[in-house]
């Protein structure tokens, strides 16, 4: 709560884990500054329309009186404690073209490491009455991400507060929430949303993974297993399709079985019939039969072919960070099993590697490679089982 009467200069930045206490501090010691700031509009930006809702405006308006705060979304503007407030999300490179030609006495935002660096320094333009602070907060990152690079690491030459958090520094989260929080974020993810470190995205992805703890041929689970399967379709590229087996929708699962083609290897491409016909195959084998089969949502003119057959096909979720981060977490809480006959998975998942030319950028990206197989799992595993955006709820207020 210090940084509440700390955060006096320029840019001040809460940086750190997850669940820690950053938006609440901030968010306070910005209701303040409304009150109390140069006369003039302010911005408040968010990732998307719907985190600028449920992070920043809901918090506010939870403490402020109603005629204290009044939201117009369909214009975008907002009247908070007397004030004009502009409202944005900063999605894509061209939300910065809407800052161009404003003056603001104040911003705040939130998940700052997901905007554009063109939206940030825009924004950071725009702060033109003299006076103007900005307050925000965001997750750790990669260390070579810009925000970290070019404003925390330049705490000292530049106008700016930074305070930084783990999750161990909010006292009002109960131990079970905190436990479940871990086993969310495991390895890298750990060290980021757990501890608040901006570490880099380097070397192996799956180094949870352990082949000889986690290939086995024997069911990780007693009783009748139900199945589900995934798909990654190519033309050119290797197909891959992987079935799934669990008894309970918490795990453990069970890859039980893989079939691959690289039409570089047979000199020939199969066509999207020839590929349904090995894709019925290859379900015929499951008992019960699979009752989803996940396809990368880019696949349309599979999915066109697909639906002249009464197959369960189902458009995946295919955010890739989102996907690796859950696989890993599965890994580690020992709740992901492989067959032996899954070689190409299995081969697959030891290579599996971040990009160490798009880490020198910032970014967090998986080396291009063949992923075929990891790409198939993630898809049904994701798409059947994963908690949907914001993962764990969040803890009712205290
Ligand atoms: N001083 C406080 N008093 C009461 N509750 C608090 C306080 N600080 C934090 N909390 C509670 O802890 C939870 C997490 O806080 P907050 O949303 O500020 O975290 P955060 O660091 O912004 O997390 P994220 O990175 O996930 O956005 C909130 O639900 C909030 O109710
Ligand atoms: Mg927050």
């Amino acid at each position: 709560m210090h940084s509440i009467l700390r955060a006096t200069k320029r840019l001040n930045l809460w940086h750190g884990a997850v669940r820690s206490g950053k938006t609440v501090a901030s968010l306070i010691r910005f209701a303040e500054y409304l009150a109390t700031a140069p006369p003039g509009p302010v911005l408040i930006a968010a990732k998307t329309e719907r985190s600028l809702k449920r992070n920043i405006l809901d918090v506010l308006a939870s403490w402020l009186p109603p005629s204290a705060i009044r939201v117009n979304y369909g214009k975008g503007e907002a009247q908070i404690l007397g004030r004009t407030v502009y409202l944005a999300s900063a999605n894509d490179e061209r939300s910065e073209t809407k800052l161009r030609g404003v003056t603001l006495a104040g911003a705040y935002g939130d998940e700052i490491t997901t905007w554009p660096e063109s939206f940030f320094r825009q924004l950071l333009a725009r702060l033109s009455i003299p006076g103007a602070a900005f307050f925000g907060t965001t997750n750790p990152d990669s260390p070579r991400h810009w925000l970290k690079r070019d404003f925390l690491d330049r705490a000292n030459t530049l106008d700016l507060a930074a305070f930084h958090f783990s999750l161990f520094d909010n006292p009002y989260l109960s131990p079970a929430y905190i436990e479940a929080l871990k086993r969310e974020y495991t390895g890298l993810w750990y060290r980021r949303y757990i501890l608040g470190q901006w570490v880099a995205a380097e070397g192996v992805i799956f180094d949870s993974f352990d082949p000889s703890r986690h290939v086995t041929p024997i069911p990780p689970f007693t009783g009748n297993p139900r199945h589900v399967a995934g798909i990654d379709y190519g033309t050119s590229n290797p197909t891959c399709f992987i079935a799934v087996a669990y008894t309970h929708p918490q795990g453990p699962y069970y890859a039980i079985a893989e079939h691959y083609y690289d039409p570089a290897k047979t000199l020939r491409q199969r066509t999207d019939e020839e590929h349904l016909d090995a894709l019925q195959a290859f379900i015929q084998t499951l008992h019960p039969p699979p009752e989803a089969i996940y396809f990368d949502p880019s696949a349309a003119s599979l999915s066109a072919a697909a639906l002249r057959r009464s197959l369960p096909l189902r458009k995946a979720d295919n955010r890739v960070l989102e996907g690796i981060r859950f696989l890993h977490s599965l890994f580690t809480q020992d709740k992901l099993f492989i067959h032996p006959s899954c070689q190409t998975l299995i081969d697959q998942l030891v290579c599996y590697s971040w990009d160490p030319k798009a880490q020198e950028k910032g970014e967090d990206k998986p080396l291009k490679q063949d992923d075929h197989s990891v790409d198939s799992l993630r898809y049904c595993l994701v798409s059947h089982f994963s908690r949907p955006l914001g993962t764990l709820p969040k803890p009712k207020a205290l």
